[in-house]
């Protein structure tokens, strides 16, 4: 019954000790069966270890399961084969490991924060009349931290820009995605093996235009201990252009004694810090106040008429906007023209010098007499234009008019006879005038 159990426990065993086998040969040369069997029972001592992953910083419990302990010496060595414990002593001066079980059925030993210098194999030696050993691998897991990404140059407004996304260390090799809106977009792969760990990139190329500026990218790790879970950076493309400049004209006309006040809306990545205000072939009034992409002047007068230039500039390109000030006097308040407000932008990708940019908006000031006649221009405009309009109905309903009329006779002349070809001619040429020749086309069908 005895020998029953210890069979019956010994042979489902994944691993039996080389001792009991060789114990076994022994018996089996020299000895009768049942004696060996005998033997079995009591030598019958054996050291099962198990595998382990854990965790880079994490605690791996290394245990050695023991059969039929009989007091014999358990040594545990680590991967170098340097003695753990001897026989539940420490031997080794490290901290991390901690002898926590030592019983006839189980001796377990724990490391704590684990590195992947740690792996390998962990021997559990069982010292009986011949040494043997079981080993225990110990496989250490490197989840990825969040991606970086990395950009080799500044992304402009018409190029390419370049992204790489970097998992610098993961076991095993974490996989990299790049998404944008939700879709992916495919890359070039590289992995590095740095002994135990993995570097990985995924690097993507994409054009970037002005709208794009800002636009969400992210780049995904995955690992398989992570299980669905993925490491997520995101990313937001900066993509630098020149700047634009406009002024927006106040509405309305300016009179002497009224205030003018002028903004600059700038875009431009990186945005223009410092707006230039200026007068074209003058200085600015006295009286004018610029803060920040304001221009204020207070207590127009006639000497402020010109032409006002905001100019902005980044290292991509610079831009201007111009406004023409006509202060009106006080006396013709009665007309009540408004003058259009001539702007016009400029971007020069190119730095230019300042006279030549200025040199483009040179623009005689409007003549306000000159609008005035435009618009008095108008009415008679309007009311030639309606007659000519008129004139032209009336003609088209005349040579519709006509034209069907000659089609009903055009049909009736083609079944009578062919012969009357020459006098339907001749009524067509009198009813069409010049079209006489399509007139006949349209007999001949
Ligand atoms: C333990 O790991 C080693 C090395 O990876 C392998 O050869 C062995 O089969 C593993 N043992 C078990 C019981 O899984
Ligand atoms: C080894 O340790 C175990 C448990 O403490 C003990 O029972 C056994 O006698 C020891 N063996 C030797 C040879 O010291
Ligand atoms: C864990 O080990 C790493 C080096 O492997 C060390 O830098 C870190 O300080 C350790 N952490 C603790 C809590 O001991
Ligand atoms: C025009 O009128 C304003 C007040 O409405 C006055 O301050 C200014 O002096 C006047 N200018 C002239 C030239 O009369
Ligand atoms: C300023 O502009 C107004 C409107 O065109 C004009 O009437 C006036 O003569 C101008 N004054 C000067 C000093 O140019
Ligand atoms: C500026 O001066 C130049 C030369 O003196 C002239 O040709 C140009 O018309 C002027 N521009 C304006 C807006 O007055």
């Amino acid at each position: 019954m005895a020998f029953r159990t210890v069979w019956n426990y010994c042979v489902p065993l994944t691993i039996i000790t080389v001792a009991c086998l060789v114990r076994s040969a022994e018996i089996q040369e020299g000895k009768g069966l049942a004696d060996h069997h005998y033997t079995l029972k009591a030598r019958c001592q054996a050291v099962q270890a198990e595998n382990v992953t854990v965790l880079e910083g994490g605690t791996a419990q290394i245990s050695c399961r023991l059969q039929n302990y009989d007091g014999s010496i358990v040594v545990i060595q680590n991967p170098r084969r340097q003695t753990l414990f001897f026989n539940g002593t420490r031997a080794l001066k490290d901290d991390r490991f901690q002898m926590v079980l030592f019983t006839p059925r189980l001796v377990r030993i724990t490391l704590t924060n684990v590195s992947v210098s740690d792996e390998g194999g962990y021997f559990c030696q069982l010292y009986t009349d011949a040494t043997h050993h079981q080993v225990a691998t110990l496989s250490v897991v490197v989840l990825p931290e969040t991606p970086m990404v990395e950009v080799k140059q500044d992304a402009v407004e018409g190029g390419e820009v370049e992204l790489t996304c970097v998992s610098a260390r993961s076991k095993p090799a974490a996989t990299l995605r790049w998404f944008r809106n939700g879709r992916e977009i495919q890359g070039e792969v590289s992995q590095e093996d740095n002994g135990k760990t993995f570097s990985v990139s995924r690097t993507i190329r994409i054009p970037v235009e002005r709208k794009d500026n800002g636009a969400a990218l992210s780049c995904e790790a995955s690992h398989p201990s992570l299980g669905g879970q993925k490491r997520v950076r995101h990313y937001r493309l900066d993509v630098n252009f020149a700047p634009t400049v406009r002024i927006v004209p106040p509405p309305g006309i300016l009179r002497e004694g009224d205030s003018l006040s002028l903004t600059c809306s700038i875009t431009g990545n990186p945005l223009p810090r410092n707006i230039q205000w200026s007068k074209i072939n003058d200085s600015l009034p006295e009286r004018a106040e610029i803060s920040g992409p304001t221009l204020q002047i207070s207590r127009l007068s006639q000497s402020h008429n010109g032409t006002y230039l905001c100019q902005a500039q980044n290292n991509y390109g610079r831009a201007a906007d111009h406004y023409t000030l006509l202060v009106y006097d006080n006396v013709s308040v009665t007309t009540t023209v408004l003058p259009i407000p001539t702007t016009t932008r400029t971007v020069t990708s190119h730095p230019t010098t300042p006279t030549l940019l200025a040199s483009r908006f040179i623009q005689e000031p409007r003549d306000p007499g000159a609008v005035v006649e435009t618009h008095s221009a108008v009415p008679y405009a309007v009311i030639g234009g309606v007659l000519a309009l008129l004139v032209f109905t009336v003609i088209c309903v005349l040579i519709v008019t006509i034209w069907c009329s000659v089609r009903q006779k055009g049909s009736y002349l083609t079944h009578e006879a062919s012969g009357l070809d020459e006098h339907g001619e001749v009524q067509e040429a009198f009813l069409n005038g010049n079209d006489a020749s399509q007139g006949k086309k349209e007999y001949l069908l």
